[in-house]
């Protein structure tokens, strides 16, 4: 445990009195440790009731981060409701005060598509429901109703109205709530019932943010609202770790917040990087400086130089998770133990590959996506295997169709090996209509088949088959060693890990492939860079592939040149 002496800088964000404050911070300066310091200095010090404290942050991991971090220092004393989520916020204020409706129920995923493409057929409206969708979030989060959009000049915000309204519509009718509506709806409440607004003013006497950079305007002006009464709103945030515009995140705001809040806002900057060493830090320094929209920090460590980052390139993405499985190895023969590790993506669609190398190499791992030999759809092919081999159907399988696919591939009926019943299994799946996926969720299920046949490759029978899965979880339910961690760029926000691993740095994954033609969206991409590298406090590796989906040529991501150049 590193020995911690708070700088100046710190004390005072931590001991602050009242009144409203922004720390506007380099990443890893401590703007997390000082946020549950101050809460500590606040209940301890000056006399804060717990219930009467309010802290906010973004991903749920945080959350638990800061949890854990105030039971420690509290000795277990902790009234976990005062950390939460924007949205889990919302939701509970929305279950307390029964609105709009009492007993509504979250949607999910799969069936909020289905509601929107009933809207949208109300509507009468054909285009790609994910686009339109993701519209409606936008101006949910920057608090524009259907209404105002109706007002709009332009035809395609008219358009979109009608299918908003319908949309809120059946979603009201069947006391459903989407993600957007937990920050949505208490909004409004508040803005219509003084009562309800007053209560909770009276009863968060100090209002704490981290992470601020990312909040939307519906956020902002829901903290706003909540700190009219005792005007003592933290902030915290670094507008270089922006990483939710998509979903309407106004970095603009926090970097402006002091001058527009009020004259007796105090700023803090904290310029000093206690997480990483040297090297990684001139090389996150030199990626940011890339980007024009930016506050320029300086930023100073004392950490020593470190090992160089090293950067990996495989020829294809099955080399490429092999060679990460590889040096996760390596890393546990030089003393780092699994949950020193974490492996950070900037989509989903990384993650099966790396699993199924992760397995075959026994490195066990927590994945936040669920484990491939986990997964509904692994397990309903293991049960077709099981039924084509042993030639005994069981329920829930549409025979018909499986009888269908078996007749057109294979025309032998009685004896199917194992690798044609795989086949016979994947073409099934792929076939097999489900309303509540969308395109990427489909395109997500056969990546994780191809990654599970890939681990089946050498296996000869259905024995084998229960053998490789038992071992699987055994390896995964032993915990002495940790487990490394494997998950989005996204949900890692916020977290450290003595290493890292980024694969992928590729044109097209990293930067994303819709985000390349827009300058706002390649330097939103390159803050997501930005924020995986920053994660590792010792070690970092980087890693491309030549190729891919058997392409001739996958070009490495601008980003890696733009390390040290
Ligand atoms: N004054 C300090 N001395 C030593 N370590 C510190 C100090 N301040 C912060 N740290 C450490 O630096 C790391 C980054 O802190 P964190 O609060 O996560 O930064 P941020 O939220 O700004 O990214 C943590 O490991 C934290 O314990
Ligand atoms: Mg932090």
């Amino acid at each position: 445990m590193k020995e911690i002496q708070l700088n100046p800088q710190q004390l005072e964000a931590i001991s602050h009195r009242d009144g409203p404050m922004v720390v506007l911070s380099v990443v890893g300066s401590g703007k997390t440790m000082v946020l549950t310091e101050r809460i500590i200095h606040l209940i301890e010090e000056y006399g804060i009731n717990p219930t009467n404290l309010l802290a906010i942050t973004f991903a749920k991991k945080a959350v638990l981060e800061i949890q854990s971090r105030l039971e420690k220092r509290l000795n277990g004393n902790v009234d976990k409701a005062m950390v939460c989520t924007f949205h889990s916020l919302g939701y509970r204020i929305l279950k307390a005060e029964g609105y709009p409706i009492s007993g509504f129920r979250l949607v999910h995923d799969g069936q909020q598509m289905n509601i929107f493409r009933q809207a949208m057929d109300k509507a009468d409206i054909k285009e790609e429901p994910s686009l339109l969708l993701s519209r409606i979030s936008l101006a949910k989060n920057d608090l524009i109703s259907p209404s105002d959009l109706e007002k709009s000049d332009e035809p395609e915000d008219r358009k979109l109205s009608k299918v908003y309204c319908c949309y809120e519509l059946l979603k009201k009718r069947k006391r459903l709530v989407d993600f957007d509506d937990l920050l949505y709806l208490p909004y409004q409440l508040f803005r219509e019932d003084k009562r309800i607004l007053e209560y909770y003013q009276s009863r968060f006497q100090h209002i704490l943010v981290d992470e601020f950079q990312d909040s939307s305007k519906v956020m902002v002006e829901l903290v706003k609202l909540l700190s009219e009464t005792h005007n003592n709103l933290w902030l915290a945030g670094d507008d270089d770790q922006s990483i939710h515009s998509f979903r309407g995140a106004r970095s603009d705001i926090f970097v402006s917040f002091d001058k527009e809040y009020g004259s007796n806002t105090k700023t803090i900057t904290m310029s000093h990087n206690y997480r990483s060493t040297k090297n990684i830090l001139k090389a996150a320094n030199t990626l940011i400086s890339h980007n024009k929209v930016r506050v320029k920090k300086e930023m100073v460590t004392n950490n020593e130089d470190g090992e160089e980052i090293e950067i990996l390139e495989a020829d294809n993405e099955i080399e490429e998770a092999g060679l990460i499985a590889n040096r996760i190895v390596d890393l546990c023969s030089e003393g780092y133990r699994f949950n020193d590790i974490a492996i950070l993506v900037r989509v989903h669609r990384l993650m099966p590959l790396i699993e199924a190398a992760l397995i075959k190499e026994k490195i066990s791992y927590n994945s936040y996506g669920g484990f491939l030999y986990n997964r509904r759809d692994t397990k309903t092919v293991i049960t077709i295997m099981k039924d084509l081999i042993s030639g005994d159907p069981s329920g829930g399988i549409d025979t018909d169709l499986l009888g269908r696919i078996r007749t057109g591939i294979f025309d032998h009926y009685e004896k199917i090996s194992f690798a044609e019943s795989f086949d016979i299994a994947a073409c099934y799946m792929s076939i097999k209509p489900n309303d509540e996926e969308d395109e990427e969720e489909r395109k997500l299920k056969s990546l994780y088949l191809d990654a599970f046949e890939y681990l089946l490759s050498p296996l000869q029978n259905l024995d084998d088959l229960a053998d490789f899965i038992k071992e699987a979880q055994r390896v995964n339910s032993i915990s002495s060693n940790g487990k490394v961690n494997l998950m989005t760029i996204h949900q890692a926000k916020g977290l450290e890990f003595k290493c890292v691993l980024v694969p992928g740095l590729n044109e097209g994954i990293l930067p994303h492939i819709n985000s390349i033609q827009q300058l706002v969206n390649l330097e939103e991409e390159r803050r997501l860079a930005y924020v995986a590298i920053t994660r590792a406090m010792e070690r970092l590796f980087i890693s491309y592939r030549r190729r891919q989906n058997g392409q001739p040529i996958t070009l490495p991501s601008r980003f890696i040149a733009e390390l040290s150049a």
